[in-house]
């Protein structure tokens, strides 16, 4: 098990980018970290501020999805007193606020392209000039990016600017999905564990190995993030020593995951052969994970058993135990 900062991680992938991130936190080169949702894009990012010769500056975070484009710039760069309505005074932005230290700019992929423009010109001349204003104002900050998009696919349906890629992800660091590092689950539910005890409700000696086989089949959308939720839940609803499967919320008791919709095509259309495949692979799964019901598995994919029958027998599923469902 390794730590770094706040994170810990027995995951081989993780571990080999945790000792990247020691090596590159040093240095100004600019990161872009990619993940989904709850990986823990915004602990890099801190850990990376910690690690670096800027840790003693400010590390200040902005979120570019929460703000319209006129007010993200102004977040960004400032503005001038007058230079809109409620403008009363001269107003610095994160880049002038970040200065000797670490400018995290979260969710870089819903940047607006018209600002992508301003936000290279000022990465490249280390300058900015406010809303409002005429003289460009000299910046020092280390930036660190986050998105949850690929921003190569990105850049090629024209939503983002290459040449800003290309700045930003200097180093570029990729955070794995909870369900592809099983051997994390355990090593976190201890972590978090030692947390939750320590708040003082509840004290958890021991989780009974099949609740940790529950969590370890369970995908996680949400990562480390709902992996934190589910256990909040766990602590709060059961009582003892014993961390036990019936703690657990029912959807990750049942291993009911909710289908993404349209899983299965409407009647008619006639879906590309990797879709077919998709699909066909997700039906095995569920089916599995439903110990073989297909009553079950038909339940949790949100359609009938007969159609589930024939989706199955379409593609080609039944291994010819074609009997009615
Ligand atoms: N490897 C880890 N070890 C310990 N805790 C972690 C780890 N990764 C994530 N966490 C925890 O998971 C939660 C989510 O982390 P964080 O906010 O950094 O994710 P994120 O990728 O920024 O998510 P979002 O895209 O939703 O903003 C936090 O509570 C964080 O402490
Ligand atoms: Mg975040």
């Amino acid at each position: 098990v390794v730590e770094f900062h706040n994170m810990v991680t027995a995951d081989p992938q993780m571990k080999e980018l945790f000792a990247v991130l020691s090596r590159v936190a040093r240095t100004e080169a600019p990161v872009l970290v990619r993940g989904e949702t709850g990986t823990g894009k915004e602990l890099v990012a801190s850990a990376i501020h910690r690690l670096s010769g800027r840790r003693n500056g400010p590390f200040r975070a902005i979120n570019c999805a929460a703000l319209p484009a006129n007010l993200l710039e102004s977040e960004l760069f400032g503005h001038v007193r007058g230079a809109f309505t409620g403008a009363v005074r001269d107003t610095p932005g994160h880049f002038q606020l970040a200065g000797g230290g670490t400018l995290f700019l979260d969710e870089i992929g819903e940047v607006p392209l018209e600002l992508q423009a301003k936000l290279l010109r000022a990465i490249e001349a280390k300058q900015v000039t406010p809303v409002g204003g005429r003289t460009p104002v000299t910046v020092d900050v280390r930036i660190v990016s986050a998105t949850h998009r690929a921003l190569r696919r990105e850049v090629e349906q024209g939503r983002f600017r290459a040449d800003l890629m290309y700045r930003l992800r200097v180093i570029p660091v990729y955070l794995p999905p909870l369900r592809e590092r099983p051997g994390d689950i355990g090593v976190l539910v201890n972590r978090i564990a030692v947390e939750l005890n320590a708040q003082g409700d509840r004290h958890v000696d021991v989780v009974a190995p099949e609740t940790l086989a529950l969590l370890e089949r369970w995908p996680f959308p949400g990562n480390v993030r709902e992996l934190r939720n589910v256990l909040v839940y766990a602590w709060a609803i059961g009582t003892g020593p014993v961390l036990l499967p019936g703690d657990l919320p029912y959807e990750v008791r049942e291993g009911e995951f909710e289908p993404t919709p349209a899983v299965v095509p409407s009647a008619g259309s006639t879906p590309a052969l990797s879709e077919r495949s998709a699909e066909a692979e997700r039906i095995a799964r569920v089916l599995e994970r439903a110990g073989g019901s297909r009553a079950r598995a038909a339940r949790v994919l949100g359609i009938s058993r007969v159609t589930l029958w024939r989706r199955m027998k379409e593609l080609g599923l039944l291994d010819g135990q074609g009997e009615e469902p």
